[in-house]
């Protein structure tokens, strides 16, 4: 097994460099990286937009400001790395212009922001201009609309860049949170026995938010909440609470661990999900009046392996819900109640996750009240930590991924095969037609999911 290579890249580019994405997330990360000294490079922007270097210069103080990560030192220091190019991506004087900018560089990373419908023109036109020699390239997802489109998509990007140089961004992979879910599993000898069909009733995953789509509603109608969470961040978390032990005597042993999971979920089917589409959605910017596209969904997985055999994996997302919090629960069979009959029937034992707002590790466990008798009540042990002031862990993960994508480290990015087996659990359910129910902002969706967890005791509901 070849090692990847780490050399250093020498130029950041970012094409769609005014757009929203750039102004949320990309400044930010690179300031970051800059404060952390890990960003001393030509850093060039391209977009069609008709602006100056001096207007992107501009736009780059609003985005740092506005995401409180400004400050003069180091904005000089980005700044004095700013280039920028302004053109189409068609046309091929782009592209030689992006060449002038990159000089001497031998090893650029070329960062596309940009609606996915554009990678194809983008690749080839860098190719063309000799931009991709020993260049690395990221991409946002989503990684296409199912697996056939995904493929066809690898397959543009494998015509100019070999796999090892191929990003792809999930940025709930940068999340330590995520992480630690990983590193909680593996690194603590009383946790991983018990994780299995012997010991686990079921797990629940929830990604909720209590906002809507926010003006993107145009690419939401392309997206639905499947293609957008579900397919890649939640389906990145089952892989991680899932998945064996990795080797981790060799690069990919992690990636290879998710793969092999994710193929032993069964596709999922109609009967075992259920869509929603909060009233309200219908009346957002760029939504088309007769919208069937889901806000809401809530999927009953089985994990078809030794470890994980009729355990019911219960997933669900959604915009405006009743609040805004992502959490992982798995929920532990009862002991025997030969010694103490009174526990109560479900919720004894579990092991919590909470992911955001604030990052939570929790035992659910019993343990008995003061008295005579020997009866007992339900005590959490849980820590608590804070994201680091004056970041947020979103903003961390893009600066993380970055910065790693930079010195070619691919562990936490999305591998080809991973998104491939994800698309596969998914792509029964998104092709088809399914009902579609309508739920009201500020609930946790539409009552109808309930039927997915009758069995288990219904959802877990994390509170705020
Ligand atoms: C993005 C989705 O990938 O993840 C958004 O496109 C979603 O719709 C976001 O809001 C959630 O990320 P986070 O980090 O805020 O939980």
């Amino acid at each position: 097994m070849t090692r990847p290579d780490t050399t250093q890249s020498d130029a950041f580019v970012f094409f769609g460099a005014t757009g929203d994405l750039a102004y949320k997330k990309i400044f930010p990360a690179l300031i970051g990286l800059v404060k952390r000294d890990r960003l001393d490079v030509p850093v060039v922007g391209v977009a069609k937009a008709g602006w100056t270097r001096e207007q992107l210069v501009e736009r780059a103080r609003e985005s740092l400001v506005m995401n409180k990560c400004y400050d003069d030192e180091s904005f000089a220091k980005l700044t004095s790395h700013l280039r920028y190019v302004d053109g189409d991506y068609a046309d091929p004087e782009t592209f030689q212009k992006l060449r002038t900018q990159l000089a001497t560089a031998k090893r650029p990373l070329h960062y596309l922001a940009i609606p996915p419908s554009m990678f194809p023109v983008v690749v080839q036109r860098l190719h063309e201009a000799k931009c991709t020699e020993n260049a690395r390239v990221v991409i946002e997802k989503p990684f296409g609309r199912d697996l056939v489109t995904a493929r066809a998509l690898n397959h543009t990007l494998h015509t100019a860049f070999p796999e090892d140089c191929i990003f792809r961004i999930d940025h709930y992979l940068g999340k330590e949170a995520v992480q630690n879910i990983l590193y909680f599993r593996f690194a603590n000898a009383f946790l991983e026995p018990i994780l299995n069909r012997q010991y686990v009733e079921n797990v629940q995953i929830t990604l909720a938010e209590s906002f809507g789509v926010q003006g993107r509603g145009k690419f939401y109608e392309e997206a639905g909440v499947v293609r957008d969470v579900i397919q890649n961040h939640l389906l990145q978390m089952v892989s991680y609470l899932a998945m064996e032990a990795p080797a981790n005597t060799y690069a990919e042993a992690i990636r290879d661990e998710q793969a092999k999971v994710l193929r032993t979920i069964r596709p999922m089917s109609h009967e075992d999900t259920v869509h929603g589409q909060f009233r309200g959605y219908l009346d957002e910017a760029g939504v088309a009046k007769d919208s069937n596209v889901p806000t809401y969904a809530a999927l009953r997985m089985y994990v078809d392996s030794w470890r994980w055999e009729g355990v019911p994996f219960c997933v669900r997302a959604g915009k405006s819900l009743a609040t805004s919090c992502a959490e992982v629960m798995v929920e532990l069979k009862n002991p025997p109640q030969v010694v103490f009959k009174e526990q109560a029937p479900s919720m004894g034992n579990y092991l919590r996750f909470r992911l955001s707002p604030k990052v939570v590790i929790a035992l659910g466990t019993r343990r008995k009240v003061h008295g005579e008798k020997m009866v007992g009540a339900p005590v959490e042990l849980s820590v608590v930590e804070e994201p680091p002031q004056g970041q947020d862990g979103r903003m961390d993960a893009y600066e993380r991924l970055l910065g790693d994508a930079m010195m070619g480290d691919a562990t936490l990015f999305a591998r080809q095969d991973v998104v491939e087996a994800a698309w596969a659990i998914v792509d029964p359910i998104i092709q088809g037609p399914s009902p579609m129910f309508t739920y009201e902002p500020g609930t946790w969706g539409p009552p109808e999911a309930d039927r997915l967890v009758t069995d288990i005791g219904g959802w877990n509901t994390p509170t705020p």
